[in-house]
Parts: C-alpha cells; structure tokens; sequence
C-alpha cells in the first residue's frame, strides 16, 4: 500500500458490505426550514439519536428572544448557525448566521437569543449530557441521548406521527 490516492474510477464498491454496519440515515431539506411542524418538539427537532455512541444531532429552532437553562457539557458540542444569532452569557462572542461554534468538555454557559431576533436556527451536535446547574454551578438535571429519545416519542405519539415515528433516527 502506497500512500498515494489511486486514479479516480466510476466503478461502485461490488463486494460484501461490512460485518455489522448500520443503515446509512439520509433526511431531506433540513435546510429548507418549512417542513412538517409536527417533527418539532417545539424547538427541538432530531435528526441522529445515536445511542450507541451517546450522542445526538439536532435542530434547535428559537422563534423569540429568550433564555435557554444553564448547562454544563459533559462531551464536546458543535454548533452551526443557519439563521438569526445567538450568544452565551459567559462568553464574549456571538454566534452567528453562517458561523460554527465548538464547546468544549466542562464548558459551563447559558444561551440568549437577543432582542430583536425573530428566529434563531441551529444545527447541534451533542455529546453526553447536558447538566443543567444553578448559577454556583450545582447540578439540577440533567438530558442525554436517551432521555431526548424518549421525549422524542411521547412528542410524535401527541402529534399522531406515532412513537416509533422516531427510530428512523436512532442509530
Ligand atoms: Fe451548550
């Protein structure tokens, strides 16, 4: 083996697949951001509930300013914004339009969408938990994979897309 790329070819793969690989998990339009609002639990909609390697992907959609709790991270987050802008209060810079954030293990932060913002998307990656703290930093909650799982389907059991509506997403 060389470590050179070989001559590009337009011939698919015709072997065996791979011993024990999942389904790829392709959704459509994520961007286009008109689509069904019952795959909104309000402002959260999944797009990968990856419980084998505990974490999750998402979109968070905010259609008003406000608060979003406390958190501490307990696995490394990105954030990608595909519209209006948010910050954190304890940290100095914005995340805006077209602007990708990563948050490290431990970071502690809370998240405002300011004044005059009529929505604010983004798209996160999350993994482990989120532990919601009092402003000392004190442990309140706490949410992962598993439990945005299991509110993903009481969420489409009410909205009648049925609970297993989102095993599509799991992984
Ligand atoms: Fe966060």
């Amino acid at each position: 083996m060389s470590n050179e790329r070989p001559v590009a070819e337009a011939v698919a793969y015709r072997g065996l697949p791979l011993p024990n690989v999942p389904e790829d998990l392709v959704i459509p339009n994520v961007l286009g951001l008109d689509f069904d609002e019952r795959l909104w639990d309000v402002w959260f909609r999944p797009l990968v509930l990856n419980v084998s390697q505990g974490y999750f992907v998402n979109i968070l959609r905010v259609r008003k300013s406000g608060i979003l709790s406390r958190h501490r991270h307990t696995g490394p987050v990105h954030a990608t914004t595909l519209k209006g802008k948010w910050h954190y209060l304890e940290h100095p810079w914005w995340a805006t339009e077209g602007s990708h954030a990563f948050e490290p293990p431990g970071d502690i932060h809370t998240l405002e969408v300011p004044e005059g913002v009529e929505e604010m998307v983004t798209l996160f990656h999350v993994t482990g938990a989120y532990i919601y703290v009092d402003a000392d930093g004190k442990a309140l909650g706490v949410e992962d994979v598993f439990s945005k799982l299991q509110l993903a389907q009481d969420h489409y059991e009410k909205v009648g897309l049925g609970r297993d509506y989102v095993q599509q997403f799991v992984r």
